[in-house]
Order: C-alpha cells, then sequence, then structure tokens
C-alpha cells in the first residue's frame, strides 16, 4: 500500500464521511429492487464502498456535477453546495473529473480571464480525500467560448491561443492530475476529423500532435489520453482511432492512453465486444479507461423504472467494467455522475432517463450493487 493510499484510508476511517444507508425515496415495487447486500455497520451506515472494493490498480471515477446543463436547473452548483453529495462523492470514489469546470468556456470565458476557482475547489477537494483528478477537456469541439468561436484569427493566432490554453491549464494543475482527456471527440461515426472543431478545421489533423506534446510539457508525469463516445463496438471509428494511435506513437507524440466515454442506451445492445476493442489499444502499450459511463433508458409513464429495466442497466454497467476488468492497462473507471438528481440525461433526451447507479437521494440501484460486486470479486494484477 503506498503511503498516498495509507493517508486515504486513514482518513476515511477517521471521518464522518460514511453515508447514511440508502431509503427509497419513492414507494413502489421497482424499487424494492434496489436493496442490496446490507453492508453497513451498527449505525447504518455503508462501509463496503466502490473505492473499497476496487482493485489497488483501478481507479473508481465519478464526473464532479457543476456548469454545463446545471447553471439552468432550479438548484445551486451541485459540487459547491450538496454537503451529502459531497460526502458521497468522497466515500465512493477515488477518481474525480470536472464534469464541465476545466472545459474551455468554463475555464477561459475570456480571451485573457482564466478562471480556475471551480476547477481548483474540486482538485483540493480530490487531494483532501485520496482521489486522483481526470483533466477534462483541452481540445474539443463543444462547449467553446463565443470569444474563440465568433472570432476572426489568422491561423497562426488560433495556433497560438490553443498553444497558450493548454500551456496554462496544464501547466496550472502540474503533477496534480493523473490524466488528461487532451483530445475529446475528434473523430466522427465514420472515422473521419471532425470539422466542427475549429482547430481541426482550421489548422489542419496535425493540430492533435501539437496538443499532445505542449500538453506533456506543462505536465511531463500526466497520462494524456485520446477520449470518445461510439467505440465500444468495433468499427470505423475504432480503426481510425487506432491508425491515429500507431501514427503518433509512430511520430514519438506522448500519447498514453485511448478512452471509451461509454455512454450507454438500454436501446442498444451491451457492449459485449467492449474488451476486444480496449485490447487493440492495450495491445499498442496505452493505457485503456473508461471515463463517462451512464445507462440511459425509456421510462415508463411513471417515470420510476421496472425491476426488469433496472436488472438489464445492471447488466450493461457490469458488462462494461468485466471489459476494463478483462484488459490489463485499463487503469480507470469513471461513470458520468453517481446519482439521477444531477444527471445530463434528461436534459439531452427528454424521455429517458435513470441512467446513474443511484437515485435522487442517493439510494443505491442493482446496478451499484453489480459495480461494487464484481469489483470485490477482482484481483490485483488482474
Ligand atoms: O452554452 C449554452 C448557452 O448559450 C445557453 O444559454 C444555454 C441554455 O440552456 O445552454 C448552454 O449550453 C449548455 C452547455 O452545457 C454549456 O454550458 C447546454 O445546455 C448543456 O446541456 C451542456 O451540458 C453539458 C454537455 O456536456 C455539453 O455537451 C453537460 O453538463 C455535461 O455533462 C456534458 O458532458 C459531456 C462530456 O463533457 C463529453 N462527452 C459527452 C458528455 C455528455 O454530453
Amino acid at each position: 500500500m503506498s503511503k498516498a493510499h495509507r493517508v486515504a484510508v486513514a482518513v476515511l476511517a477517521a471521518s464522518a464521511l460514511l453515508v447514511p444507508g440508502a431509503q427509497p425515496a419513492q414507494a413502489g415495487a421497482s424499487r424494492q429492487a434496489t436493496t442490496g447486500p446490507a453492508a453497513t455497520d451498527r449505525s447504518g451506515y455503508h462501509v463496503l464502498t466502490l473505492r473499497r472494493a476496487a482493485p489497488r490498480d483501478l481507479r473508481i471515477g465519478t464526473a464532479a456535477a457543476g456548469g454545463g446543463h446545471h447553471v439552468d436547473q432550479p438548484y445551486p452548483d451541485p459540487f459547491t453546495y450538496d454537503q451529502p453529495y459531497r460526502r458521497v462523492l468522497a466515500h465512493e470514489f477515488n477518481s474525480v473529473s470536472p464534469e464541465n469546470q476545466m472545459k474551455w468556456e468554463f475555464i477561459h470565458p475570456e480571451r485573457h480571464t482564466y478562471n480556475f476557482g471551480p476547477a481548483d475547489a474540486i482538485v483540493k477537494f480530490a487531494r483532501r480525500h485520496g482521489q486522483v483528478v481526470r483533466g477534462h477537456t483541452l481540445l474539443w469541439h463543444s462547449q467553446n467560448p463565443a470569444w474563440l468561436q465568433d472570432g476572426q484569427f489568422t491561423k497562426d493566432e488560433l495556433r497560438a491561443i490553443l498553444k497558450e490554453h493548454i500551456v496554462t491549464v496544464v501547466g496550472h494543475y502540474r503533477g496534480k492530475i493523473q490524466q488528461w482527456d487532451v483530445a475529446n471527440e475528434i473523430l466522427n461515426e465514420n472515422g473521419e476529423y471532425r470539422q466542427e472543431n475549429i482547430f481541426i478545421r482550421e489548422l489542419g489533423p496535425g493540430i492533435v500532435a501539437d496538443a499532445f506534446r505542449w500538453a506533456h510539457q506543462a505536465d511531463p508525469k500526466a497520462q494524456l489520453f485520446l477520449n470518445d463516445y461510439g467505440v465500444e463496438w468495433p468499427g470505423a471509428k475504432v480503426d481510425a482511432y487506432e491508425a491515429l494511435a500507431k501514427q503518433l506513437l509512430a511520430d514519438r507524440v506522448p500519447l498514453r492512453g485511448f478512452a471509451s466515454q461509454a455512454h450507454l442506451s438500454t436501446r442498444y445492445g451491451a457492449p459485449d465486444q467492449l474488451a476486444a476493442v480496449l485490447q487493440r489499444f492495450d495491445a499498442l502499450g496505452l493505457h485503456t479507461a473508461i471515463t463517462e459511463l451512464d445507462v440511459r433508458m425509456d421510462l415508463p409513464e411513471s417515470g420510476v423504472p421496472t425491476a426488469e429495466q433496472l436488472q438489464t442497466q445492471a447488466t450493461y454497467y457490469k458488462t462494461v467494467l468485466d471489459a476494463c476488468l478483462a484488459v490489463a492497462g485499463c487503469n480507470s473507471f469513471t461513470i458520468w455522475g453517481f446519482t439521477d438528481k444531477y444527471s445530463w440525461v434528461p436534459v439531452f433526451f427528454p424521455s429517458e432517463g435513470a441512467a446513474t447507479v443511484m437515485w435522487d437521494d442517493f439510494g443505491r440501484k442493482p446496478a451499484y450493487y453489480a459495480l461494487r460486486n464484481t469489483l470485490a470479486a477482482a484481483h490485483w494484477g488482474r
């Protein structure tokens, strides 16, 4: 056990971070399905958590809710103000990804203004609770500020702006970020470069390699990742990422990992070929990771999923975790939020929801227990 790990365990044991036993907020047959193994102490607090159940060589993460769709919701910033939420976040996870707080529009709102406060708070929280941080994200087509998207910059200026952003942001967190999603969603489903990405469109695909090089210069120890959705099954997109990864490595670009976001829906099949996909990148010597897992479903009129739907969802979560556990270099497994209370899913997919592993009141769903039991049965070194 490393010193940092020992300290983390001691802090957790001594603190009041234990989470009250989950009580379903709504009555109903389907909610009965949420009860799993007791795993509580005499005061009714859960003692076995995801992070404690996990093998030492696998980080268990979640997004820290804030910014983005939360801004329009009738609640204050979740990460800052929801104390029960923060307790579960600290207790269950040993990796944290800022959901929106490190994206361009948030952290670099004006050309000469950086807003590090909200992301700094997450990094500080993570250090206090023995958690690593996944930085998200540096080169993306979405959530860029208007000054950037609508600015009339020459190619040289745009390149200088990207370099300054990466050097400044990655440098600000030097030594504090385990993994950076350097390039996010840069390819479309046909494996072509996304032209919505202003940097790729204006500067060409070679800018991807530069982004990795600048990030590496700013923080040589951070593991630098390609990150995307729609790569859970083999196909044109995976082929293109594999070719890109090979090229970057051949060019000695400091690429260290490939990640599957894994935003899933029960409308489609479970990703039963994910392990084989991850293995292709493992074979290149890269780390792999699951970075944004959630499993949405079509909600019945009642808004409450049936027991069968919850079991199906649990199977999907387990399939993804099993895939990661089956690949030696898969060192990070992150779910995109842990409670339906703050999920992005209903905002984007109005008839769908219940995508996370906990109800609004942090009561645990079958998916939570599927993850915990699977982690508990896994071994270090795998
Ligand atoms: O920027 C507009 C603003 O102009 C407008 O007034 C406002 C009106 O609702 O919307 C603003 O856009 C919001 C955006 O965040 C920026 O703040 C969207 O409504 C909001 O839905 C969006 O949400 C975030 C989303 O990324 C954006 O793509 C979510 O909070 C966040 O969970 C989600 O996370 C992404 C990962 O970063 C990458 N992978 C996919 C994942 C899920 O979409």
